[in-house]
């Protein structure tokens, strides 16, 4: 779907990307990881010509870009930053039908995505419609970039550290959405990032840069089990498999049979969307072998620490690739 060969740009004799080839299947959650300074935003910039390469190439389809008209191709390709980019004096609604406006979309046509694209990200649209972005909190400011970035239906979604500017707990939240969106709408998505916790929970796959070089590109349990080199050992530290284990389902997991008689009542239970993290969180700190596994609060099966590392070699991410459930039932 994307794929640059030998990409470059340099700015008087300092070189900012430095001959990147990769490639971002169609519907892949592509992620661009590395220290600041590292080339992600020049190289994210790139693929649309927001910043026009030095040398190098990069195919959309097959279809060298150069040859293409930049506003068309800018077009198909929504853009998400960090700082949303909303348009202060505008409406929310506003915001959102830029692109449909720009292409001409009869008003009718327009209202009605607006309102389906205000709703997928969780605004509800006459609340918020009328307000302007200053009226907004940074979270669901975020959440109007993303609406307005698929409103005209884009296949390709380019975003920059798009998260970065708000609180912990909101920030998951929008990470977990943004996933679910992309596998909905069966997006492909280019995000730039430099947060390992993020790039980890959302890749498919990750290209890891520094110095405008790529040091090593896979998915994440690639980056983990087989590192190219001390570096990107290092950018990763020692919780990369904690990480790795918060991309994993319970769901996911073989489940051993309840046993027949009640001793399992004194189990603590987790549910079967929870990851493999917090079951392992879970049995950590009850100081049980083992978790009784529900399903809509009905108990479904046993799991152990042996039955967590069983799916986790087994590679399976979670099966909607979206967590459904955290920790205990409530
Ligand atoms: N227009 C420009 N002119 C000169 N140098 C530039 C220009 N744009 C970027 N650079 C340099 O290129 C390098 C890569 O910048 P880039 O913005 O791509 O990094 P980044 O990985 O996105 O960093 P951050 O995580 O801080 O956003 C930096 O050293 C930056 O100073
Ligand atoms: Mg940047």
């Amino acid at each position: 779907m994307i794929e640059t060969r030998e990409l470059t740009k340099r700015y008087d004799g300092f070189t900012a990307v430095d001959r990147v080839s990769l490639s971002v299947a169609e519907g892949q959650f592509a992620v661009l990881l590395g220290p600041s300074g590292s080339g992600k935003t020049t190289l994210l910039r790139m693929l649309n010509r927001m910043v026009e390469p030095t040398s190098g190439t990069v195919l959309v389809n097959g279809q060298d870009t150069a040859g293409m008209q930049a506003e068309a191709l800018r077009r198909s390709m929504g853009y998400v930053i960090q700082s949303t980019g909303l348009f202060p004096n505008m409406t929310i609604r506003r915001n959102v039908a830029t692109v449909p406006r720009l292409l001409g979309w009869d008003r009718r046509r327009t209202d009605k995505r607006v309102d389906e694209m205000l709703e997928l990200v969780g605004l509800d649209a006459k609340t918020y419609g009328p307000k302007r972005p200053d009226e907004l909190s940074g979270g669901e400011a975020q959440r109007v970039g993303v609406a307005r970035a698929l409103a005209a239906d884009p296949p390709v979604l380019l975003m920059d550290e798009p998260f970065g500017a708000v609180d912990p707990i909101t920030r998951e939240h929008l990470q977990i959405e943004m996933k679910r969106i992309q596998r909905d709408l069966r997006k492909t998505v280019v995000f730039v990032t430099h947060d390992i916790d993020e790039a980890v929970l959302l890749a498919d796959s990750i290209a890891l840069l520094r110095n405008g070089q790529v040091q090593q590109s896979g998915t994440p349990e690639d980056l983990w089990r087989r590192p190219a080199n001390d570096f990107v050992r290092d950018f990763f530290g020692e919780n990369l498999g904690l990480r790795i284990m918060a991309r994993h389902c319970l769901s996911d997991v073989e489940l051993d049979a309840l046993p027949p008689d009640d001793s399992w009542h004194t189990l603590p239970a987790i549910v079967h969307g929870a990851t493999l993290k917090e079951a392992l969180a879970e049995l950590v700190g009850t100081g049980a072998e083992r978790l009784v596994v529900t399903v809509d609060g009905t108990p479904k099966g046993t799991a152990d620490f042996a039955s967590l590392m069983r799916a986790l070699s087994a590679g399976v991410q979670c099966a909607d690739g979206v967590r459904t459930g955290r920790g205990r039932d409530a």
